[in-house]
């Protein structure tokens, strides 16, 4: 018999457990118990309940899957309700390394690796329950940079799953989906990534598909600053969740390959090597957008991304989740940005940052809108409630 518990071998170096670890022979099955006791990464869990959804001021993971539904005609109030209750429930169990009760694979929910489920509401599904629409929650006004394919464009319900394991993932969007079929179609799905854990220093801001840093200048998640950009604090059905605009933005690396390596860093106004702001050392550097070369230029472009995509009113900014994509479509390679937004008010924040970006910017020229969407998202729930629940007060 072994009496080491798991809370035992929590501080257990993985070497140590590794090389202590004694295969046992029963007459039915061989296990080593010390590998099969060691805590890993998969046993890590983000809480699912609490005032916000998990997914929003959590930390990235590894993957993330968007996955977007449109209700069916005769999903009414009562139904809508129903499917939140049904997704709330196994999505807190899936969260916790939990199979819901009628998986059919339970051995793929046991190692959750931080996943998080968020779920957001497009404008058909909170007007079926009769809850007060907010006026930004719709197609986003369009600019001149899009591309838009309505196949990647709106939506009614939208299933944000990430998580540090793509397997566990991968089951729980089944599971998840699954929930739905009665009450949705499938309308599209994203499937994006960021740096492996653990492959980079913790805190280390991640690099796109450009191999720029990417990440820099974003309210830090916990701080005041964070809940004052994000958190939606009014008296409605909404209180204490946010709004999140979705858009494919396609990247272009084979034009980009062309460019060299100080084109590069202008058209965004930061080096490749560390992130800095141009004229500055670190990353973290304060950019000074007054600095002029010896021969009286800009530094940092008036067309650089970066100083279009400041605002001088500092109320107009975002906490940006973006993550890459590599697509195959008719058998030739796509990669791009799966870009995310939260912010209180998608008119007053998001939008003007994106007029900016229409007018001018030189990163358009590798980059192109082809899908987008914005979503409201509900506020979190305790146990025992469900996600949406306010929009049936
Ligand atoms: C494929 C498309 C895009 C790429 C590759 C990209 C890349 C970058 C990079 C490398 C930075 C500098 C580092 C940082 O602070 O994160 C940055 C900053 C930023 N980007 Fe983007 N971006 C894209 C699209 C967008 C869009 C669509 C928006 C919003 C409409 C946006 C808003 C911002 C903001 C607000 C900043 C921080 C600006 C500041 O320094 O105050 N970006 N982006």
């Amino acid at each position: 018999m072994y009496s080491l518990s798991r809370r035992g071998l929590l501080g257990v170096g993985a070497g140590i457990a590794a090389a202590s670890a004694v295969a046992v022979s029963t007459s039915h099955t061989t296990t080593t118990p010390a590998a099969a006791l060691r805590r890993t990464h998969g046993d890590d869990t983000i809480p699912f309940h609490g005032a916000h959804q998990a997914g929003i001021e959590t930390p990235l993971t590894q993957r993330v899957a968007h996955l977007v539904f449109a209700l069916k005609p005769d999903s009414d109030y009562v139904r809508i309700a129903n499917m939140l209750r049904l997704l709330t429930d196994d999505a807190a169990r899936l969260s916790r390394g939990m199979a819901p009760v009628a998986d059919s694979e339970p051995e793929l929910a046991v190692a959750p690796a931080r996943l998080t489920v968020t779920f957001g509401f497009g404008r058909e599904l909170v007007a079926r329950t009769g809850a007060s629409v907010p006026q930004w929650l719709g197609p986003l006004p369009s600019f001149s940079v899009d591309r838009l394919r309505t196949e990647w464009t709106g939506g009614d319900l939208l299933i944000t799953l990430q998580c540090d394991d793509a397997l566990t993932l991968e089951h729980a969007a089944r599971v998840l989906t699954r929930d739905t079929r009665f009450f949705c179609e499938p309308a599209y799905a994203y499937r994006g990534f960021l740096p492996a854990h653990d492959s980079h220093a913790e805190g280390t801001t991640p690099r796109n598909l450009f191999g720029q840093v990417d990440g820099t200048v974003n309210p830090v998640p916990g701080s005041d600053d964070f809940a004052g950009v994000v958190w939606i604090d009014d008296d409605s059905w909404l209180r204490g969740g946010s709004s999140f605009v979705l858009r494919r933005i396609d990247m272009d690396l084979d034009k980009w390959d062309t460019l060299d390596r100080p084109d590069r860093e202008r058209s965004v106004g930061r080096t490749l090597a560390t992130g800095a702001p141009l004229g500055g050392r670190a990353e973290y550097d304060e950019p000074d957008f007054e600095a002029r070369n010896t021969l009286g230029m800009r530094v940092i472009p008036d067309f650089a991304h970066m100083r279009r995509a400041r605002m001088a009113d500092r109320s107009q900014r975002i906490a940006r989740r973006g993550h890459s994509f590599v697509d195959t479509i008719d058998g030739a390679t796509v990669s791009g940005l799966l870009f995310g937004s939260f912010q209180r008010d998608v008119t007053a924040q998001f939008v003007p940052i994106q007029r900016s970006l229409d007018q001018v910017d030189l990163l358009n020229t590798w980059t192109t809108p082809v899908g987008s969407a914005v979503f409201a998202i509900a506020p979190g729930c305790s146990e025992g409630g469900f996600i949406g629940e306010t929009l049936f007060d």
